[in-house]
């Protein structure tokens, strides 16, 4: 079903992520039939360049980064039409009558802010100044969201002078992933995990974010920022309270993000020996994390595990595991929750620890499965095992060639005026509020990484900080 039409101006529109992510998303989205015809798109730089020039250079893109559509191009042509390029200057006064020239009356009005968040204030700023936005636009923003909790207030301040709450799209692309919103189906949407999803039955969960690509190339970026401001903060927080958040009533934005918050705000400070972070050493595959970042004495994280706690009723005493790393063994990404052992066994001799865990693969293979115990076959008497029952999601609904990924979702959710995968401005101030002190902590006892070898499960302390407490990590596998 198509949206309704929109004129979508990308302010960065030559830069990375529109070339990368946005456009290819959006030609796909128009391939499918859910962007409309008519709908426009116009990219916004400082550059000068006209129509013919954007059209080419967003053309290359898709055939570069577009995968499946290197070999289908069908209706790029098509789409290409519908692209514009405004040369504009976001802190001066070039090029905005053009842009205000172009806009359509009657269609819905979103700008997507893929630039520096230094120049949110400029460009909302001049949006409003030139009668470009009105109180029905809608602007998107990108991560980071700050750097620290000031930070962030500050930026949400900035844009509120310019825009409601409802009219702002923070993106965290995680919240697009399909098997993330079946977090939700998961829980909600079944009689079976619900009663058990407390501390009475749940003896810990894991969430595991691991990828092996490095930072080569967005070192500069990334060095400023570490695992926790890259990962942690935004994408393993949005897990976390999916998995954790009470039921919320209905499923709409601010209820949904109403209980996301309440999470977030129940999380206990973590202690400095519930943290290890780690940093890549070289490997025959690559260089060290130093290396890649171009800083010889970085001291920032490629690497983080932690445990922490939420502070209320359901999960009284139930930690949570979270890691995430780059270089390591397998681009893998997964919520394990593992359920307490039996109090009692009825089978004479079975000395195993039989446990149910219920695994939600986010990538590769989404789909998820549940270990449960049964008997082991043959003439052996009652021996127990553990077996999966496995469900990968490919292989129970088919492949979906049109799935949307993270940022096409996304972009149409923006359409549609759908803000529940977006987060509010209250949910990125707590979860900044909670990881400043960890951050300051670190500043301040000039904490060193330690060291892991790339293609590993991180540093040998990560495996202590679950080893002490009786658990184990999973396996990263792909
Ligand atoms: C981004 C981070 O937000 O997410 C990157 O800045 C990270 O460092 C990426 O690689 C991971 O996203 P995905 O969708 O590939 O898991």
């Amino acid at each position: 079903i198509p949206v309704d039409s929109f004129d979508l101006v990308i302010f960065g529109g030559t830069g990375d992520l529109a070339r990368r992510k946005i456009l290819p998303g959006l030609f796909r989205r128009f391939r499918s039939g859910q962007m409309p015809a008519e709908a426009r798109i116009i990219g916004a730089a400082r550059s000068e360049m006209d129509d013919a020039g954007y059209r080419q250079m967003i053309r290359d893109a898709i055939a570069e980064f577009g995968s499946d559509e290197k070999n289908d191009a069908a209706g790029i042509d098509e789409f290409i039409e519908r692209l514009h390029y405004v040369a504009i200057d976001a802190t001066g006064e070039g090029g905005w009558h053009q842009l205000r020239d172009l806009m359509r009356e009657g269609v819905i009005r979103a700008f997507y802010f893929s630039v520096a968040p230094s120049l949110f204030g400029a460009l909302a700023e001049r949006l409003h100044q030139h009668g470009i936005a009105d109180d029905t636009s809608r602007i998107v923003v990108e991560k980071p969201f700050g750097r620290d909790l000031d930070t962030a207030k500050a930026l949400n301040a900035t844009l509120a002078e310019h825009f409601d709450e409802s009219q702002i799209y923070r993106i965290d692309h995680y919240l697009g992933k399909e098997t993330v919103q079946n977090l939700m189906a998961v829980r909600f949407g079944n009689v079976l995990f619900e009663p058990l999803w407390n501390s009475h039955y749940i003896d810990h969960i894991q969430i595991t974010v691991a990828e092996t690509v490095g930072v080569t190339g967005r070192g500069s970026y990334y060095d400023k920022s570490g695992a926790m401001r890259d990962m942690v903060q935004n994408h393993l927080m949005q897990l976390l309270c999916l998995i954790a958040m009470e039921p919320p009533s209905v499923y709409d934005a601010d209820t949904v993000r109403d209980e996301k918050l309440k999470v977030i705000r129940a999380l206990q400070p973590v202690e400095p020996h519930q943290i290890v972070r780690g940093q890549y050493e070289a490997s025959q595959d690559g260089p060290s994390y130093r290396e890649d970042a171009e800083n010889p004495r970085s001291f920032t994280e490629s690497f983080l595990a932690l445990k922490c706690h939420i502070a209320n009723w359901r999960w009284a005493k139930v930690p949570f595991y979270i890691r995430t790393g780059k270089r390591m063994k397998a681009r893998s990404s997964e919520i394990a929750v593992v359920f307490k052992d039996l109090g009692h066994t009825i089978f004479e001799g079975d000395t195993a620890r039989h446990r149910n865990i219920l695994s939600i693969r986010l990538q590769p293979n989404e789909g998820m499965d549940l270990q449960v115990t049964i008997k082991e076959p043959g003439p052996g008497g009652m021996r127990l095992v553990d077996v999966p029952l496995d469900m990968s999601f490919a292989d129970a609904l088919g492949p979906d060639q049109d799935a949307p990924d993270a940022y096409e979702r996304l972009i149409m959710d923006v359409i549609r005026g759908n803000q529940t995968l977006f987060m509010r401005g209250d949910e990125v101030e707590a979860a900044w509020a909670w990881t400043d002190p960890i951050i300051k902590g670190w500043e301040a006892r000039n904490d060193v990484p330690k060291l892991y070898d790339a293609g590993t499960a991180g540093p040998e302390d990560a495996m202590m900080l679950m080893h002490r407490d009786g658990r184990r990590w999973r396996e990263i596998k792909s």
